[in-house]
């Protein structure tokens, strides 16, 4: 920690006077504060008798003390406390070069030997009065390092070249630039940027710039439109899918499977007239007008005549998937759809060569499964449908051929 005391007696002046503009200056600073509380201005009348006489002499304290009702040992803590104070007399040019470690690595060490040479020791001011320097910690400007601020100015990128020159062209009253000294304008890297170089990037005409509003009107209008067709494909496989079922329920096949109480019902004798004399043969229930469960399913029994021709069934050979990765095309196989092929996938049938091969017990052992399409298979005779598949030979119609009635 550095110690900071007042300059020696014979560099310190005999009385201090703020000038009448800051007089008028202070004035409205001390006003800012309560009453009561004006020793809070300490810090801004420090700062202003700095800027005017360039650092802070003992006559300096006392004045400020006294104006603002303070002993004068409060207002010296305050001096000696804040480093931004100047304990000891300046040059016109304060040069305050920056020594810490991002700076050090970056040449600040060269730079104290230019003061040295130029300048001669710290916290000295040279004959002319014109230059006077300070090494301080980091000024914030590590990225531009090595550094310094010259009074109010910082000077930045500075090498032994050209802080001499700087030096020089402060000392006689040449201009100087401030900031960067090695031609770059900030902190960016040094002789250009280095990454995101292609111009490309930064070409807003491959993104469509100035047209986004149409580019996402566009965008919402084909969104749009996707959601319209698949809703509309939707709706068509799902008519499509109940068309089949309808269908399957209307095939003779299914509909002889079917013990259907209407059949029965109309097949069995009709009951004798409930006016006719009462026997043991004709006397039902109906004929007496009542009709409960019992008869209903006696009646609904299909009649032996009716009943389908009992098949032998016989579990045709199934495959746990399809050869070579890919099944046949089965809805060309007329008859079936998406939801009776996926129903074959599902049982191991994938190719028309399986089909072509089964016997008529196979086939009812398969139709026996297809829930909800029963008598499809034996309907549109998908053997002989399979075996011309399997030869090579295709449809017309992506719905198959439809076999001769
Ligand atoms: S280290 Fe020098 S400015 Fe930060």
């Amino acid at each position: 920690m550095s110690v900071r005391r007042l300059a020696p007696d014979p560099v310190q002046p005999a009385s201090f006077a703020f000038t009448a503009a800051n007089e008028n200056w202070i004035v409205q600073q001390i006003a800012k504060y309560p009453e009561g509380r004006q020793a809070s201005a300490v810090i801004p009348l420090l700062w202003k008798a700095q800027e005017q006489e360039g650092w802070v002499s003992r006559a300096v304290i006392e004045t400020v003390a006294k104006r603002l009702g303070m002993a004068p040992m409060r207002v010296l803590e305050v001096a000696t406390f804040y480093t931004m104070f100047n304990l000891q007399p300046v040059g016109e040019f304060f040069v305050q070069l920056c020594g810490t470690t991002p700076c050090a690595l970056r040449g600040a060490e060269a730079l104290k030997k230019v003061c040295e040479d130029v300048i001669g020791p710290q916290s000295t001011v040279t004959a002319d009065g014109k230059l006077s320097w300070l090494e301080v910690e980091c000024l914030g400007a590590c990225c531009n390092a090595p550094m310094a601020q010259i009074n109010v100015d910082y000077y930045e990128d500075l090498t032994p070249a050209n802080f001499r020159q700087l030096l020089d062209d402060l000392r006689n009253g040449r201009p100087t630039k401030t900031g960067p000294q090695n031609g770059r304008t900030g902190s960016e890297p040094e002789g250009g940027p280095q990454t995101l170089t292609d111009k490309a990037l930064y070409d807003g005409s491959m993104i469509g710039a100035g047209d986004w509003q149409k580019r996402i009107v566009e965008q919402r209008k084909a969104a749009a439109e996707a959601a319209a067709a698949k809703a509309a494909a939707e709706a068509e496989a799902k008519k499509a899918a109940e068309a089949e079922a309808k269908k399957a329920e209307a095939t003779p096949a299914a509909v002889a499977a079917k013990p259907a109480t209407e059949t029965a019902a109309a097949a069995r004798p009709q009951p004798s007239a409930p006016a006719q004399p009462s026997n043991a043969a004709n006397d039902t229930p109906a004929a007496k007008g009542k009709v409960d469960k019992k008869d209903v399913a006696e009646a609904a029994k299909p009649a032996a005549a009716d009943k389908p021709t009992a098949v032998a069934e016989s579990k045709p050979e199934l495959l746990t998937a399809a050869r070579g990765g890919k099944g046949d095309d089965l809805e060309l196989i007329w008859g079936v759809g998406p939801k009776l092929g996926k129903m074959l996938n599902e049982m191991g049938v994938w190719h028309y060569d399986q089909i072509a091969k089964w016997t008529p017990a196979e086939l009812a052992w398969v139709d026996a499964r297809l829930t909800g399409f029963k008598g499809r298979a034996l309907r549109d005779d998908w053997i002989a449908q399979s075996k011309k598949l399997a030869t090579g030979w295709r449809p017309e119609s992506k719905l198959g051929d439809k076999p001769a009635e």
